[in-house]
């Protein structure tokens, strides 16, 4: 995970210097929330390499034993446009998202964030978690929050004792409102298509990761709340269509220019939180920059160690 965020935060630089592209996004349902493909393309000249991601979802699958999303990354070398690699998307994608969480978090909150509830105990709580625990070693608290109380309850069991400096509580759905206005970072990362972070619920200085949404129709945050909070996303076309943004921005209450990308913080061209008191929101759609740069970084390490890969999520 280390590694996943220095790549993610190169990607999002890159990006921001034009030396880094994507390309617009294929979607197909079979069956709509069934059974969806889609491709993701992207280049990274800046780092010499471009590629794609293709995953497919199929609701059904649990109950065959098989994974819900599968996929493959396929990473290209621009100097002499031939293949270098082929690798497994899911854990990829599950690090590269843990990734981009933590690189937002890191820049954007403030700098004595101690308590973090992460919304939704599935995949991408335990991916948001390793991300955070990871870059902000100063956090003491995190609260975990899902629809389904025993979820949360069995991911605290299960990942209470990877992380020895970090008190992991599981919090009962009924008090989620109370949680969200206690803690300085919050994280939402569930399937949800309404929202259920309220506006009035949100103290000033929160930092808000709204990684669920990254699909047209999926939400999670209340749209009057976007409206009035510091805006940050990975690209700024993909959350105005996809991402959580898309709500706010629908109803008219936002527009692409209330948007700040990621990469143009980090590079120190805008601004990033300006007092203490922002409330500042990160919107992830998700880019295959960032699955690209994991991936062609993680194929070099495993050219000059000679060793095949295995990424342990
Ligand atoms: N932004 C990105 O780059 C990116 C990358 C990967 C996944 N995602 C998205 O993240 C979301 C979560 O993915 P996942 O793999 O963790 O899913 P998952 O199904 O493994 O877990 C989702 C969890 O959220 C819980 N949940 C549902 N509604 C809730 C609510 N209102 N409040 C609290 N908890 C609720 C569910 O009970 C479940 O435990 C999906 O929408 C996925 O598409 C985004």
């Amino acid at each position: 995970m280390g590694d996943a965020i220095s790549d993610v935060e190169l990607a999002y630089k890159l990006y921001a210097r034009e030396e880094a592209g994507v390309f617009p996004v294929i979607v197909h349902h079979f069956e709509s929330g069934k059974r969806e493909m889609d491709l993701k393309s992207g280049h990274l000249a800046g780092a010499g390499v471009f590629g794609m991601k293709m995953l497919g979802f199929c609701s059904e699958n649990p109950q065959r034993g098989l994974a819900p999303l599968a996929g493959l990354i396929v990473v290209m070398d621009v100097d002499k446009q031939q293949p270098i690699g082929i690798l497994d998307g899911t854990p990829i994608t599950f690090m590269r998202t843990g990734a981009a969480g933590a690189v937002a978090a890191r820049a954007l909150a403030r700098k004595d964030s101690k308590r973090v509830l992460i919304a939704g105990a599935g995949n991408q709580g335990r991916a948001q978690l390793l991300g955070l625990a990871t870059a902000m070693p100063a956090l003491e608290e995190i609260y975990i929050c899902d629809i389904i109380d025993e979820n949360s309850c069995r991911f605290v069991n299960e990942q209470n004792g990877k992380f020895p400096n970090l008190q992991l509580k599981a919090v009962p759905y009924a008090e989620l409102a109370e949680i969200a206005g206690q803690v300085d970072i919050i994280v939402t990362c569930t399937r949800s298509r309404e929202f259920f972070i309220s506006k009035e619920w949100i103290k000033a200085g929160t930092h808000i990761n709204a990684i669920g949404a990254d699909m047209p129709g999926k939400q999670e945050i209340e749209p009057e709340l976007m409206a009035n909070v510091r805006l940050f996303g990975d690209s700024r076309a993909q959350v105005i269509q996809k991402g959580e943004c898309q709500h706010a921005a629908k109803s008219g209450r936002i527009s692409a220019d209330d948007i700040t990308e990621i990469g143009e913080v980090l590079e120190g061209m805008k601004p990033g939180r300006r007092s203490e008191d922002d409330i500042t929101l990160f919107d992830a759609t998700g880019m295959a920059i960032q699955d690209l740069i994991v991936s062609a970084k993680l194929l070099e390490k495993a050219k000059q160690l000679n060793i095949g890969l295995e990424v342990e999520f």
